[in-house]
């Protein structure tokens, strides 16, 4: 029985904790707090009600389905089926998914932080209704309303001087474009990663990626180099202040007000990295606002002010890469880079933006714009009339549910309970995040953050969605498991997806 006990298996102590509010200083300088957790690790409450019925699934087994995918489907479907047991979903309402038995399911990690205001959301789903009776497809060769209205719309969310727009089918095509224009732009050819990041799968895109899970074995990435991730729970610096989350790192810290010695010190690996790895004038830094794939990994809070000066300093186009962070993800601000106080050169997009509907872009300046248009660029899908009107009605949507409020109030709610199960569990390295991209860091034990293996990850994985939740995963060693729901899930969702996760550690621990 694990509840009021904290174990300490750094050196392969464990003892009693101390009461709830007793600070626990470790060898290392981790700083933990007992748990004030309010479920016992045995309740599991009910699934909050939902007055959707969904449609009676009538269609093939699943079986045949699994046959299918063996023998005609991209073989990597069969490598990323996320479950041991696989879930076959049939369909979707707001934050609930169905599978083809009529088993509900909470989804917290929608299609992979794509779905953004709720599966079939009415409104969309209206909207794009609506656009099919009347035009299915022409191309911006035409002159048509949803285009236009889309591009002025979007426009209206950004900051000057980012002001022209692009519509693409994907993240991994806005950035393609991206990298292209800013190699045209400036004229020069290096650009600059960190670690852990993912940016697509295009073989241009490929070489941004810093995470060997996602590369082949062929040339990519000429022109590419990583720097260290600023990682202040996993890399070597990082403190109690670091990051703008609800929820900081349980590493010591003893920076003084105003000073965070672990910028410094990642500021100082990415000068190195210009004095060592890359020409005087580089094309540009592409970097996510908080990583996604890495795993809702943040940087200490100027690292992206300064890493965008010594940018600009050599030349280079700073990117931000909004594909998982935009869209009031996360809770503070509309846009991730607003909260690290910067204004890119140029942002792309994708996922949310059409909360599920195949639609990227990139928005960026005159200036930019007018280099790029030396040459003919086209794309026949992007800007389609069908695209143009759901993402036109997702931003509609956005602003009447309050999505955006209802990140930050419900993910800072998330965040801070997830903080007391880091507390009470010795197997949750960090918690981290903002508004609803939060990232849960799993680890042997709190002292060496080892990762936790990927047998004890996937089996907490496995009980979490059998017990009606589904979830992500992330991080370099697929350690992380990230929450990145439909921005309408409500506190009530929140109290019943804790209340699972606890139980799954509980039942993690009896079985280990
Ligand atoms: C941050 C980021 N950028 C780009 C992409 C690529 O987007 P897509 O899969 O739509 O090509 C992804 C996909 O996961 C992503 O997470």
């Amino acid at each position: 029985m694990l509840r009021g006990l904290f174990r300490v298996s750094g050196r392969g102590a464990a003892f009693r904790a101390r009461p709830s509010s007793a600070k626990l200083h470790l060898a290392v300088g981790a700083v933990c707090q007992e748990s004030a957790f309010k479920y016992p690790p045995t309740s599991v409450p009910a699934m909050p009600s939902c007055n959707f019925t969904p449609e009676e699934y009538m269609g093939m087994s699943k079986e045949r389905m699994m046959e299918i995918r063996r023998q005609n489907c991209n073989p990597m479907t069969m490598k990323i089926t996320y479950y041991k047991k696989p879930l076959f979903i049939h369909q979707g309402y707001m934050q609930w998914l169905w599978d083809v038995d009529g088993r509900r399911y909470l989804d917290l990690f929608a299609g992979v932080a794509t779905v953004s205001v709720g599966h079939c959301h009415p409104k969309v789903t209206a909207a794009i209704e609506q656009q099919l009776k009347r035009l299915w497809h022409t191309t911006n060769i035409y002159v048509y309303p949803p285009l236009h209205e889309y591009c002025e719309k979007l426009a209206s969310y950004l900051p000057d001087p980012l002001k022209v727009i692009y519509l693409t089918n994907s993240g991994s095509e806005a950035n393609d474009l991206a990298m292209l224009m800013a190699r045209l732009h400036t004229g020069n050819y290096d650009i600059l990663t960190l670690r852990g990041s993912y940016h697509g799968g295009s073989p241009q895109t490929m070489g941004l990626a810093s995470n060997a899970a996602y590369k082949y074995p062929i040339a990519n990435g000429l022109g590419c180099t990583n720097t260290m991730c600023p990682d202040v729970f996993r890399g070597p610096w990082g403190g109690r202040h670091c990051r703008d989350s609800p929820v900081q790192t349980i590493r010591e810290c003893s920076c003084s007000q105003g000073h965070c010695m672990a910028n410094e010190k990642y500021i100082g690996q990415l000068k190195e990295t210009f004095a060592t790895s890359v020409p005087n004038r580089i094309a540009a830094f592409f970097g996510e606002p908080i990583q996604g794939v890495g795993g809702a990994v943040q940087y200490p809070k100027n690292y992206l002010k300064e890493a965008y000066k010594l940018v600009r300093e050599r030349g280079g186009l700073c990117i931000a890469d909004e594909v998982q962070t935009g869209f009031g993800r996360t809770g503070s601000h509309f846009w991730g880079f607003q909260g690290h106080g910067v204004i890119p050169d140029i942002i792309t997009m994708a996922k949310g933006i059409g909360n599920g509907f195949p639609l990227g872009a990139i928005v960026t300046t005159q200036e930019i714009a007018a280099s790029f248009g030396k040459g003919v660029h086209f794309n026949t899908f992007g800007g389609n009339p069908v695209a143009c009107a759901v993402a036109s009605s997702v931003l509609d949507a956005i602003q009447e549910d309050g999505t955006q409020k209802n990140s930050l109030d419900v993910g800072t709610y998330l965040l801070t309970e997830l903080a007391k199960l880091r507390d009470k569990y010795e197997i949750i390295g960090d918690v981290r995040g903002k508004g609803l991209q939060i990232g849960v860091e799993m680890v042997k034990d709190k002292v060496s953050r080892e990762p936790l293996s990927q047998d004890a990850v996937n089996g907490i994985f496995e009980d979490i969605k059998d017990m009606g939740v589904l979830i992500g995963k992330g991080g370099i060693c697929g350690q992380i498991f990230r929450i990145q729901p439909p921005m309408c899930i409500t506190k009530e969702d929140a109290d019943f997806f804790l209340a699972i996760f606890n139980k799954s550690l509980y039942n993690y621990m009896e079985r280990r």
